[in-house]
């Protein structure tokens, strides 16, 4: 009688059939009537002045309908201040908005924006706009800035403390056998979606709609109507389809309130994207970083101290630094930890979220460092996890929510092969290849939202159904998690429920970051849709008529879209027939679910382990990934199939983080020198290895409703450092540095 679960099923995702055929309309596809143009121009220096801009060849152009500059574009009605939070708040990408005067703070800050009939004429005449600068000298890279490196009080948009400190270090490593200190330097990275950044502007009267690539429709409302100085109300923001992001559409950044105000200027709807080579310079980065890593540990490996410090260049505005002692705080029990901060003001913009953005780099020092130390102690690495297995939160002494980290680490041991590892380096060969194996553990923190997450849900006597909320969906399936949770709530089919999101005329949820998006989702989802079939069924037991009158209302169950009693199932009725009974066309309900207070009295995060097993050519200096395994324990797990993608895509991406992403600085010029995707390095099919996943289904009952701790980032957690562990364990040599480079290799 009963289906099986709609969650957990892995169900084809709900806009794949529109993203495969072209039939799906991004942000800068739209076309109202009278779509105009605007194209940015972008600074060539660094730091200095505009001294004069030349408009007159550019508005000479024909379809040229404006050029707006800092002399005429209108001046911002606050001023934005990034604040990171999953409250529902504006969420601006830096202390900034261009064009407000002469000043140039980073290259790639826009100085003029052209508008014009179509993209083509826009282009041309912004290549007409003639700019004079006057130069100032530029710090752009550590190197330049170390010696005025200052420790801020908050990093991370003010999300992370710029010092975390317990115990005393100093007497940890005292009390060590063994003290290591490490230092690595990992490059600037950029996130390169393939729909690159966009928004299309539509004025009527003083109503605003904005078409824009977002991960937080309602950030985007709320940051630009600050902006523009008008009421959120007034502003609608659609993103129904996002071509990825990566965490650089997580914050909100120029270009959307350029577009309005480009299109309340020319008085015609605007489109502005930003190009390949504007992507490097207009929606953030992962910053150049460098962190020295100390880990005290007894001859048995048991860790006394870690001392994590990291400098990284910020932006002239915002104390910004991914948090990357996060997770080397909590990764392992160790009584005596310090991580410390430290910033260069630069000229570039303010770096942004990107992927696992903290724990992608600081669990690379920590797990290199690791690795070290079992070869240094000859213990197998996972053995001396296992010594240092944090029994509960090592920064509060509080109890997991969930963790399941052991687990992970026994099935990737059997799944990988890892027991059968000589451990001796350069043990293996094939052919001319030189092969290693490498381990290492992930961590990615729960976070839950601060503000009610709200759905709703409805159910047509036709049998259909739909679920609406206001996330969007920028790739990681939370449109097919929607139906599903819907679905198994309300008791009908998945392929019964219509989903409606990514526009801010729906139900607000928070912004989809920090791998929360199918957490908070699920979570509003789940509570409309069982609002809806309470109200559905007390409907019924209200009723005379129905067959379930008078019953109670803990005995009844729903399947197929029927309610019927448990214990005899052939007693109940459709929905279908009690709304036609009571001449509904349909019924709905709203759901809200109000998150947990933000001190639950748990750690919350998600663990995994990472396997990696590489491939050396000593004599070309190639690294090749042979094999990945990864192995997760992501609480509920909501779709397999969308589930295991993000947690395979997560862990390709880790992969370009080992061997091959990387943005060079030129520090003379103080500009991006490889801005494109010819010269910025990225895994293609044929970089691709195998990959394993597997998850491990953890209970967690203090997330969440459903305990979705989320899989969108801890599947890139670790990988970098096991394929580094992997190059030692081929080479003999380590590597410090990202990206592990034909030139490293070679040196
Ligand atoms: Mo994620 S990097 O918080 O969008």
């Amino acid at each position: 009688m009963s289906t099986g679960s709609q969650i957990g099923r892995a169900v084809d995702r709900v806009d794949g059939h529109a993203k495969v055929t072209g039939a799906a309309r991004y942000s800068a596809e739209q076309r109202p009537p009278g779509t105009t143009h605007a194209v940015l121009v972008v600074s060539e220096i660094a730091h200095g002045r505009v001294t004069d801009i030349d408009t007159s060849e550019a508005l000479a152009v024909d379809g040229v309908l404006a050029v707006l500059t800092h002399h005429n574009l209108p001046r911002v009605a606050v001023e934005p201040r990034p604040i990171a939070s999953l409250a529902g708040t504006t969420a601006h990408g830096q202390s900034f908005f261009p064009m407000q005067d002469e000043r140039v703070h980073y290259a790639g800050q826009p100085v003029a924006m052209v508008v014009a009939d179509t993209l083509e004429r826009a282009e041309h005449a912004a290549e007409l706009v003639g700019v004079t600068y006057a130069l100032e000298p530029a710090v752009t890279t550590i190197e330049q800035g170390r010696d005025d490196a200052y420790e801020p009080e908050r990093v991370f948009a003010g999300l992370a403390p710029g010092r975390v400190e317990r115990g005393d270090v100093e007497a940890g490593l005292r009390e060590a056998d063994v003290v290591m200190e490490r230092t690595c330097h990992l490059a600037a990275n950029h996130h390169n979606p393939i729909e690159t950044h966009a928004a299309t502007a539509v004025w009527e009267d003083t109503r605003l709609t904005l078409y824009d690539t977002t991960q937080g429709p309602t950030a985007t409302r709320l940051s630009v109507a600050e902006l523009l100085g008008i009421a959120p109300s007034d502003v609608r923001v659609v993103s129904e389809f996002v071509g990825g992001s990566f965490g650089s559409k997580a914050m909100i950044h120029a270009h959307p309130t350029l577009a309005a105000m480009a299109a309340q200027h020319v008085r015609a709807p605007v489109t502005l994207s930003l190009n390949r080579e504007q992507m490097f310079t207009g929606a953030g980065h992962r910053e150049e970083q460098e962190h020295t890593l100390t880990l005290g540990a007894r001859e048995d490996g048991t860790l006394t101290a870690i001392r994590h410090h990291k400098i990284s260049p910020t932006s002239p505005f915002d104390d910004w630094a991914e948090p990357s002692i996060g997770p080397t705080a909590q990764l392992y029990a160790c009584p005596n930890y310090e991580g410390v901060f430290r910033l260069v003001r630069a000229n570039t913009m303010t770096p942004t979220f990107m992927r696992a953005p903290g724990e992608g780099s600081g669990v690379f020092a920590l797990e290199t460092a690791m690795d070290e130390l079992a070869y240094e102690l000859g213990v197998d690495p996972i053995e001396l996890r296992l010594r240092n297995h944090a029994d509960t939160d090592p920064g509060t002494g509080n109890p997991w929510s969930s963790k399941g980290l052991r687990e992970c680490y026994e099935r990737g041991a059997e799944l990988f092969g890892w027991r059968l590892r000589d451990p001796i380096p350069g043990s293996r060969r094939d052919g001319n290849w030189l092969v290693g194996t490498g381990m290492a553990s992930a961590i990615y923190p729960v976070y839950t939202p601060m503000s009610p997450q709200r759905a709703r849900a409805r159910v047509y006597a036709d049998g259909r159904a739909v679920i609406e909320t206001g996330s969007s969906d920028f790739g990681t399936g939370v449109g097919t998690i929607m139906a599903q949770v819907a679905a198994q709530a309300l008791g009908v089919e998945t392929e019964a429920v219509a989903v409606h999101y990514g526009d801010t005329e729906l139900p607000n949820t928070v912004a989809a970051v920090g791998s929360a998006g199918s957490g908070a989702v699920s979570a509003a989802v789940h509570t409309a849709a069982t609002a809806l079939r309470d109200q559905l069924v007390g409907q019924a037991l209200a009723d005379p008529e129905s067959p379930l009158h008078g019953a109670d209302p803990a005995g009844v169950a729903v399947a197929e879209g029927r309610m019927f009693l448990r214990e005899t199932p052939e007693t109940g009725e459709t929905y279908s027939d009690l709304l036609r009974r009571h001449m509904m066309f349909d019924a709905d309900a709203l759901g809200a679910w109000e998150p947990p207070a933000q001190d639950t009295g748990y750690g919350m995060a998600t663990f995994g382990a990472q396997f990696a097993e590489v491939g050396v050519d000593p004599d070309l200096g190639l690294v090749r990934v042979r094999r990945l395994t990864g192995v997760f324990a992501p609480g509920r797990v909501l779709n397999r199939k969308t589930a295991r993608s993000q947690l395979m895509g997560g862990m390709l991406w880790g992969v370009g983080q080992a061997l091959l992403e990387a943005t060079h600085m030129e520090p003379q010029q103080g500009r991006w020198a490889n801005a494109s995707l010819a010269e910025y390095l990225l895994p293609v099919n044929a970089d691709a290895p195998d990959v394993e996943v597997e998850m491990i289904e953890v209970e967690d009952r203090v997330v969440n409703p459903l305990g979705v701790k989320g899989v969108g980032e801890v599947g890139q957690v670790g990988v970098a450092p096991a394929i580094a562990n992997a190059v030692f364990h081929a080479t003999g040599r380590r590597f410090h540095d990202l990206p592990i480079t034909i030139e490293s290799v070679l040196a």
